[in-house]
């Protein structure tokens, strides 16, 4: 019998991930040429500078039109973010024998993300506002900042792309290669999840929407 599927994942917001990611990467590649000194001949012409600034302005619009397109979804998403409570301790406890050894028991239900994606989405959050500020100001700022606070946004920049250069790979590692994620890939391509993972992956979650959908089918 074919699993019946739920949406996780509104086109909208699909789009914004992978634009979103898309511009990440370009940040992320051209950023490495210029941290990593033995790459540094790769931005001599600059080139690699101008797709950088191409990059950072795909990443701070998409978020922005996002916004202003369904200020509500945004608002909902970044509450999210920083809702944190009991259960996500008790998660974070019981996650390394999940992840390493498949154990669902202590696990307990989830809303429409797993305490380590929301992690991710809050690291997201904060570090996008740190990319956006320091890289701002470097852009802008260059005449007419003082040397020192323009050394201070390098290196918080830098520590920024430390953090969440090294986060991105766990991240493409949970969610496109990670065993127990086996439907992760489709949710955020498709759009949509069996009924069968979300209650296992997002108990909470699927209840809520199931609660949703009888409410106005009465
Ligand atoms: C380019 C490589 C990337 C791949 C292959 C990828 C893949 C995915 C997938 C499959 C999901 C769905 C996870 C699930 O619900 O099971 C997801 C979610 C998400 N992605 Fe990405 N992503 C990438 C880059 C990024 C980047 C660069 C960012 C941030 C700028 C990002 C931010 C997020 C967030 C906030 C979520 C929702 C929370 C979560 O599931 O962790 N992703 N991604």
């Amino acid at each position: 019998m074919m699993d019946r599927k739920v949406e996780k994942y509104r086109l909208a917001i699909r789009i914004l991930h992978w634009v979103h990611a898309g511009a990440f990467v370009l940040l992320f590649l051209t950023g490495l040429v210029l941290f990593v000194p033995v790459l540094g001949f790769l931005a001599e012409d600059s080139w690699t500078r101008v797709i950088h600034r191409v990059g950072a302005t795909v990443f701070i619009l998409a978020p922005v039109v996002y916004t202003i397109l369904d200020p509500r979804a945004a608002i909902r998403g970044i509450k999210q973010a920083l809702t944190w409570g009991q259960d996500d301790i008790v998660w974070l406890t019981a996650a390394p024998r999940y992840y390493f050894l498949g154990d669902e028991q202590s696990m307990p239900p989830q809303g429409s993300m797993n305490t380590s994606q929301k992690m991710w989405w809050f690291m997201v959050l904060v570090f996008g506002v740190v990319f956006v500020i320091t890289g701002l100001v470097m852009w802008f700022g260059k005449a007419s900042v003082p040397p020192s606070i323009l050394r201070w946004m390098v290196f918080v920049h830098d520590v920024a792309f430390i953090v969440t250069g090294a986060m991105f790979f766990v991240h493409i590692y949970l969610s496109v290669f990670h065993p127990l994620m086996n439907e992760s890939w489709a949710s955020m391509t498709g759009g949509k999840i069996s009924v069968r993972y979300a209650r296992t992956h997002y108990g909470k979650w699927y209840q809520e929407v199931s609660r949703n959908k009888e409410r106005k089918a009465r």
